[in-house]
């Protein structure tokens, strides 16, 4: 059985990976920090799938936690996910993104280099293309210069990755997310914001639960069908299995170049407001929202072509607007119990 590290394993899109990786049979061991997480994530993974991984709890700052732990356990390969993910935090705390986005993904780097492990799978983002001139956006698609030091830092990532699978034999596959939503289907685990949501998902399912007052649009006047902007939204658990596919494309060498780049979407756009009609009726709810002016650092509109991903991977996301929300309303009711 392949033993896969999965850092920021209690994360969201980290635990519903670690799920269909335990699903797969593949051995996980899970490296987080609990910055931005809690152990209930970790029942909920075990209640799930009866396997309950191996946690460390280890910060990636920490060098020397990072070389024991690759000397006292030996891995086939590495999600890496662990990394600080707030757009608007990172334009107000730049240097704490950079030294936890950057110099963690360097030690690790060094760490997988000296131990022998060669695979490396990395969570990128759609964020690395800004606003793309083409709509459905390709992994050709120009990098634009980063609109946040989040942004930046993903794609400073990218290109550390890239260098180092020139000079050792390390083989990596960068996913770039478009926006994931939802939760697991058992209701056992879902997305934890901590503290007020940035993401539109989260801040509707607290707004239906009376948590918050009232749901604000950020812009209503862009370029689109109905003013607001559009973004490609995908089920986690989609995402999730895009993992083990990419992961399995890696161990059965069938990689074409030493670092791949896939963009994870559904291929679909959907405005602000279509998400929150479809959220209603979904779950049957009504929404108490209003129009406000565009948040700093947004853009129009981003959307995958999900081409490439089908092709070489064989993967599809397979799961509906509607389905992600249903689950993301049951596991916002779930929270209040
Ligand atoms: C979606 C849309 C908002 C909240 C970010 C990161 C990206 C990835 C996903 C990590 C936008 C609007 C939101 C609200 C709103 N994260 N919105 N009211 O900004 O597309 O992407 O999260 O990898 O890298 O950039 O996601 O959910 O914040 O916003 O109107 O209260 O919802 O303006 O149009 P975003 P989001």
């Amino acid at each position: 059985m392949k033993k896969i590290l999965v850092t920021g394993g209690l994360g969201y899109i980290g635990s519903h990976t670690v799920v269909e990786l335990q699903n797969s049979d593949f051995e996980v061991l899970i490296i987080d920090d609990l910055s931005n997480t809690t152990m209930t994530v970790l029942d909920g993974i075990t209640a799930i799938t009866n396997k309950k991984p191996n946690f460390f709890k280890i910060d990636l700052k920490n060098k020397d936690a990072v070389a024991n732990f690759f000397k006292e356990n030996k891995v086939d390969g590495v999600i890496h996910f662990a990394a600080s993910k707030a757009v608007g935090e990172s334009v107000k705390q730049p240097l704490k993104y950079y030294e936890n986005n950057i110099n963690t993904l360097i030690y690790l780097l060094q760490e997988m280099e000296q131990n022998k492990v060669k695979n490396l799978i990395f969570s990128s983002s759609c964020t690395v293309y800004g606003q793309a001139k083409v709509l459905p956006i390709t992994e050709k698609a120009p990098i634009k210069i980063a609109a946040s030091p989040y942004g930046n830092t993903k794609q400073i990532a990218e290109e550390i990755i890239a260098d180092a699978t020139k000079v050792s034999d390390l083989k990596a596959i960068a996913l770039r997310y478009f926006n994931p939503i939802g939760g697991h289907d058992s209701i056992l685990i879902g997305e934890l914001p901590i503290g007020e949501p940035q993401n539109l998902i989260p801040y509707i399912t607290q707004t239906a639960a009376g948590i918050r007052k009232e749901l604000s649009i950020f812009g209503g006047d862009y370029d689109t069908y109905d003013g607001t902007a559009v973004r490609d939204y995908i089920h986690v658990v989609d995402l999730a299995k895009a993992h083990v596919v990419a992961l399995q494309r890696l161990f059965t060498k069938k990689q074409k170049a030493a670092l791949e780049f896939f963009n994870i979407g559904t291929g679909k756009g959907s405005s602000v407001l279509e998400v929150i009609y479809a959220f209603e009726k979904a779950n049957n709810k009504t929404l108490n929202y209003k129009i406000v002016s565009r948040r700093a650092g947004d853009i129009t509109a981003a959307y995958a072509d999900t081409t490439l991903a089908n092709k070489e991977l064989g993967w599809k996301s397979e799961l509906t607007l509607e389905d992600a929300l249903r689950s993301a309303w049951l596991w916002q009711e779930e929270l209040k119990k």
